[in-house]
């Protein structure tokens, strides 16, 4: 019989995402808000239909959930890659294909000069054209005001930009509606109250396998931040579920193992990429930011109510056996089984993947290190099992790349 899942809203994985998104370096503050008010009125003045609207909505709120924002000079394959992975993590939370184009062409320019696939004109579906003047707007407007982004966006039109849209941008502003409700610094959280409103609402994943779709979701939005991670978040949880399950968890507790992986790193979205990609050691200041990961991971998944204890075990995963590990020092009486099989997961997936600087380990290489930190700061027993996995297999499980971070180990 399957089991009953405690249901999880839209909105509260958009209030998590949205949140995560916001600690990227470059993010402008309320973005996201600001450009989901202006796009809909935008919408709404060209009468569009109940179902577009609702696509209209969640594009404008997640079209930078895969970072995407391409600027010229920016390697174009690398931003292509993102405009698809992120219609891709709209299609695993469940969004329509409608909005899933829209974020897959929100960077498609009139001209043909925008990416992934050069579109012109009206091929370029139409929600994404308004995605793409409604993230040019607040864009300049956070920079230069609302008045220097009117004009910017009228220099546009024609060039990036459907002139038909951009005139009823400046129409809907000529009456002063435009930006009503729109505000930058210490009041953005208003926006944000309005934006709420316009919330179509009601969706919910009631469903194992919807849930754990949001999950990978989750995990692709923090992969796809740095090459060198672009599958880190998915080997770590086949490695962990592989874990519980040789130390024979319950089902309900292999899942619920296996999303904290999915999940452990999307406090990363808070670390540079200059420092997730450098080669070489990190200094102090580097080192800092980096150990505030996994206390983002847990801030980020807390606002997902059903998640609170995915996110303590996530938000664990740096923990170590004796105490040397980060964020808080932890030590074997505080640390869960569930946490020290993700720990064990995340190491073996780190040894494993490569980096700048070498190739990933063979599993001949790994397990005497392993073993090495068994048991004094990893599990003996996580780590025995995930051995005898990975060996009946005989193949690692993975062999992707992950930050520099993990140097040290
Ligand atoms: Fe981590
Ligand atoms: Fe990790």
């Amino acid at each position: 019989m399957r089991k009953r899942e405690e249901a999880i809203s839209l909105s509260e994985v958009i209030s998590a995402l949205g949140y995560a998104l916001e600690l990227k370096e470059g993010s402008v503050k309320g973005h996201a808000q600001r450009s989901c008010l202006v796009g809909m009125r935008i919408g709404r003045e060209i009468r569009l239909g109940a179902v577009e609207m609702d696509a209209l909505y969640y594009a404008l709120l997640l079209k930078d959930v895969a970072g995407n924002y391409f600027i010229d000079g920016m390697d174009v394959a690398q931003a292509s890659l993102r405009a698809v992975r992120g219609a891709s993590i709209m299609r695993k939370l469940g969004l329509n294909e409608l909005a899933a184009e829209a974020v897959r062409c929100a960077e498609e320019r009139w001209d043909g000069g925008g990416i992934p696939d050069s579109l012109r004109g009206e091929e370029i579906p139409l929600l994404a054209r308004i995605c793409a003047v409604a993230r040019y707007l607040d864009t300049v407007a956070s920079v230069s005001g609302t008045r220097r982004a009117m004009d910017a966006l009228a220099e546009r039109g024609g060039s990036w930009f459907d002139r038909g849209l951009v005139r009823v941008a400046e129409s809907i502003a000529e009456r002063g509606e435009l930006w009503k409700g729109c505000f930058w610094g210490e009041q953005q959280d208003e926006t944000r109250h309005v934006v709420c409103d316009l919330d179509p609402g009601r969706r919910e994943y009631r469903e194992a396998a919807e849930i754990d779709r949001v999950c990978e979701a989750f995990a692709d939005v923090v992969d796809a931040k740095s090459h060198f991670t672009f599958s880190h978040s998915i080997g770590v949880a086949d490695a962990a579920r592989g874990i519980a399950e040789r130390v024979g968890l319950r089902e309900d507790r292999v899942q619920v193992v296996r999303r904290a992986a999915l999940l452990h790193d999307i406090g990363k979205l808070s670390v540079s990429n200059r420092i997730l990609d450098k080669v070489g050691g990190l200094n102090a200041a580097e080192w800092r930011a980096v150990r505030q990961h996994p206390g983002y991971t847990r801030r980020i998944l807390e606002h997902v109510e059903p998640f609170h204890e995915i996110a303590v075990i996530a938000g664990q995963h740096h923990e170590k056996l004796d105490g040397s590990g980060y964020p808080n020092r932890m030590v074997a009486r505080d640390l869960s089984l569930e946490a020290r099989i993700v720990a064990v997961a995340d190491i073996y997936g780190a040894l494993s993947e490569d980096r700048p600087y070498r190739a990933g380990l063979e599993f001949e290489q790994i397990v005497p290190i392993l073993k090495d930190l068994a048991p004094k700061k990893l599990d003996r027993d996580c780590v025995e099992a995930l051995v005898d996995v990975v060996a009946s297999h005989r193949k690692p499980v993975f062999a992707h790349a992950t930050p520099l971070v993990y140097a040290a180990v």
